[in-house]
């Protein structure tokens, strides 16, 4: 006997076109909407992802839970990516809202909309990492981490520089 029920299981969950909408912006998290080359062009010169290729944003994007903030003529002016297992664990990463866009609520709305989202329900944690930010994240429910000597990372900040005047040696 099968032991699926008759609800859809969270990762069955569709992507829905529209998960909110301000000022005529729209924020979704229809993969079909996201804009590589635009993700891109700002992630290469954003302070966390300095120079990183077209073909790891792509790949990071296709195996993230991504809500981007699209303007009214269409065009992807933001991004949250969401780095998760669907059942325990979110890790929100490359937020952000063109300069041009911004002020007007929109990375909320997509904080709200990652936090909402159907598939991130009853998770036991979330994570993320923020030079200034804090005050945009403390208003869905993250604090600065109680037991910093718990946590450790692996990380190699400057991967995509060093890559890079690897192929340019000059
Ligand atoms: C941070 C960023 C995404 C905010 O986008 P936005 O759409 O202009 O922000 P919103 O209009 O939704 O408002 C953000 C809210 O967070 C607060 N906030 C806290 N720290 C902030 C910060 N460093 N930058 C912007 N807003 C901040 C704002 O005061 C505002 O709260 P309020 O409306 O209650 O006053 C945008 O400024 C950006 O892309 N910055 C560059 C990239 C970046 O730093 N991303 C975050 C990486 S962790």
């Amino acid at each position: 006997m099968s032991s699926r029920t008759d609800a859809a299981a969270p990762d069955e969950v569709a992507p829905r076109a529209v998960l909110r909408q301000v000022d005529g912006y729209e924020i979704s998290d229809d993969p079909g909407r996201i804009d590589v080359e635009a993700v891109h062009a700002y992630l290469r010169g954003a302070y966390w992802s300095p120079n990183i290729p077209v073909e790891i944003v792509q790949r990071a994007l296709r195996a993230s839970l991504c809500i981007g903030a699209y303007a009214p003529g269409g065009a992807q002016v933001g991004l949250c990516r969401l780095i998760t297992d669907y059942a325990t664990f979110c890790y929100v990463s490359d937020v952000y809202v063109l300069e041009a866009h911004r002020g007007r609520g929109l990375s909320k709305a997509m904080m709200q909309a990652a936090v909402e989202h159907p598939r991130l329900q009853g998770l036991r944690r979330w994570s993320l990492v923020t030079h200034d930010a804090h005050g945009l994240y403390e208003q869905f429910g993250f604090r600065v981490i109680a037991h910093p000597q718990r946590h450790m990372e692996r990380l190699d900040s400057q991967i995509y520089l060093r890559a890079a005047q690897r192929d340019d040696p000059a």
